[in-house]
């Protein structure tokens, strides 16, 4: 892919990733409450996002809306709209990942174009529609890939009350592979995170992976 690397100043873009249930947002959480401890604006910002197509989305994943009962084609469409909302959540005017930057704010993702290359592909000719969909958008400054195994995933996601489409055990070994792919072969800035571990020693190895980009910047 020739994504670039994001960087327009000091704040920083930074994204989770990982399957179903890992701790993404709780760590997005923990980070945000890392920076504002150090005088640092910083928000969380999710993709699907909270604008129009982000909620589309969120209404298709849980069936409320469908668009196609036939699996690769489904998935196809969800690769469109997950490229037209991470478009949208990047640089629309009014919340946009770079509007946020611009304003001084550290952005904090969960979830980014690396989502759509593990949970919307099925084959080798989907990947490559996702990589050309996705092929534009720019590479965050960090990216934090949180691993965890199939089955913690599976009974943390039993605890909750509505379950997703793509929250299935064949699904998420799926994804897990292919999350695991990607990030070998990524070429831009990125750690990989056992999930298993204690919280606070995640955060731990999260808040040193961010200085490191700080003090490479500076
Ligand atoms: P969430 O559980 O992090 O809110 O994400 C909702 C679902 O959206 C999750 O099952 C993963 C899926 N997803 C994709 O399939 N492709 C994407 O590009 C993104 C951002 C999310």
């Amino acid at each position: 892919m020739s994504n670039q690397q994001s960087t327009i100043n000091q704040k920083l873009f930074i994204v989770f990733e990982g399957i179903d249930s890992s701790g993404k947002t709780t760590q997005a959480e923990l980070l945000k409450k890392y920076f504002l401890a150090t005088k640092e604006q910083a928000v969380i910002s999710p993709e699907p996002s909270n604008g129009i197509i982000g909620n589309l989305i969120r209404q298709a994943l849980k069936q409320r809306i469908v668009f196609s009962r036939e699996r690769d084609l489904f998935d196809q469409q969800m690769a469109y709209l997950f490229a037209a909302d991470r478009h949208d959540h990047l640089y629309n005017d009014l919340d946009g990942v770079f509007k946020l930057i611009r304003d001084n704010y550290h952005v904090i993702s969960t979830r980014y174009y690396f989502s759509s290359l593990a949970y919307n592909c099925d084959s080798v000719e989907q990947f490559d529609l996702i990589k050309k969909l996705n092929d534009r958008f720019p590479n965050p400054d960090l990216t934090i890939y949180i691993d965890l195994p199939i089955e913690v995933s599976l009974s943390r996601l039993q605890e909750r009350s509505l379950q997703e489409i793509y929250e299935t055990k064949t699904k998420l070994t799926k994804v897990r592979k292919q999350y695991q792919q990607i990030f070998a072969e990524y070429d831009g800035k990125a750690i990989a995170i056992d999930g298993t571990q204690d919280l606070q020693q995640i955060h731990a190895s999260v808040v040193q992976a961010v200085q490191a980009v700080i003090s490479e910047r500076n």
